[in-house]
């Protein structure tokens, strides 16, 4: 039996702009996935496309067990926590021998082939490694890793992010003059952030002129706007959505003393609030404890 956890992601910033070979910083999150294989000749499985890809994959037949701290379906990257932790620990209980940067491109090959193309290596790729994640020319490299305190706001609106970026592209197509300085002042806002990581005002002013950018491209919701409003109300440094929009999750920079206020105050909009911050490890062994840690960690 092998148990493996993976954490969820938020984008920080430059999110859609990424899209268009845009920079973008996305950073792994506390809250993860648990799953716990053992080899089995009849196999009891929670009917899962990402888990039965994970076995087609990998060539072998086994058990899954899978406990979830992430929301499902909201931007926080669930379904490739849950693709990077199902081929850990496969890889583990069937002795593979994959490697991490193996695992990790097999892990986007499944959330692509299970979500018909359009997948965001961004996901399974900050899930794999953890830490802060810079994209950059297409391409993902960790950053040194930053203790921001971040609280989650989940508007518990779903969303489509294939929907979202085809509306943004589309926008894109039919008014270029319009929109291409919109990206480029997020492009603006990504790197300028990355100069003021210790300036906690700065990057939370950074977050807010985000926000309102990703709101010009169209990408914003009512209970989104609301979760924001609240967040800085209450003492937030700044709040964005994060990731597709039109739903889904928010977040804001805290300073340490408010973080509870701030979660207190999604709560009271209709949120649901996670406090949480970055988890540097990515993609982590459980051993025999598995199911305990997850149990501690929910306490
Ligand atoms: O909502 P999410 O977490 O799937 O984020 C989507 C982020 C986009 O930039 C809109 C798309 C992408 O592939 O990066």
């Amino acid at each position: 039996m092998a148990t493996w956890s993976a954490p969820g992601k938020v984008f920080l910033f430059g999110e859609h702009a990424v899209v268009f070979g845009k920079p973008g910083i996305a950073m792994a999150i506390k809250p993860r996935v648990y799953v716990t294989v053992r080899k089995a000749r009849n196999p009891a499985r929670v009917n899962s496309p990402y888990i039965e890809s994970c076995f087609e994959e990998m060539g072998v037949t086994g058990s899954v067990y899978i406990h979830s701290q992430l929301p499902s379906s909201s931007g926080l990257g669930s379904s490739a926590a849950v693709t990077v932790a199902t081929l850990f620990a496969i890889n583990d209980e069937f002795n593979l021998k994959y490697d991490r940067n193996q695992l990790a491109s097999m892990a986007y090959k499944i959330e692509k082939k299970v979500q018909h193309g359009r997948a965001s290596p961004t996901d399974t790729y900050v899930s794999t490694f953890g830490g802060l994640v810079l994209i950059k020319d297409n391409k993902r490299r960790r950053m040194p890793p930053e203790n921001f305190n971040i609280v989650i706001g989940n508007t518990l609106v779903s969303h489509k992010t294939t929907e979202l970026v085809a509306m943004v592209s589309e926008f894109r197509k039919n008014n270029p003059l319009v929109v291409d300085p919109i990206l480029d002042a997020i492009e603006a806002v990504t790197t300028r952030s990355m100069h003021n990581f210790h300036n906690l005002k700065v990057l939370g002013r950074y977050m807010d002129v985000n926000h309102a950018l990703l709101e010009a491209l169209g990408v914003g919701h009512p209970m989104l706007s609301r979760l924001v409003s609240a967040s800085r109300a209450a003492g937030a440094y700044g709040a964005k959505m994060t990731g597709a929009g039109g739903g889904g999750c928010m977040i804001a920079l805290c300073p340490k003393r408010s973080k509870s206020k701030v979660a207190g105050a999604i709560e009271a909009a209709d949120g649901r609030a996670i406090i949480t911050t970055i988890d540097t490890e990515g993609a982590r062994k459980e051993g025999e404890n598995g199911r305990e840690n997850y149990l501690k960690a929910r306490r």
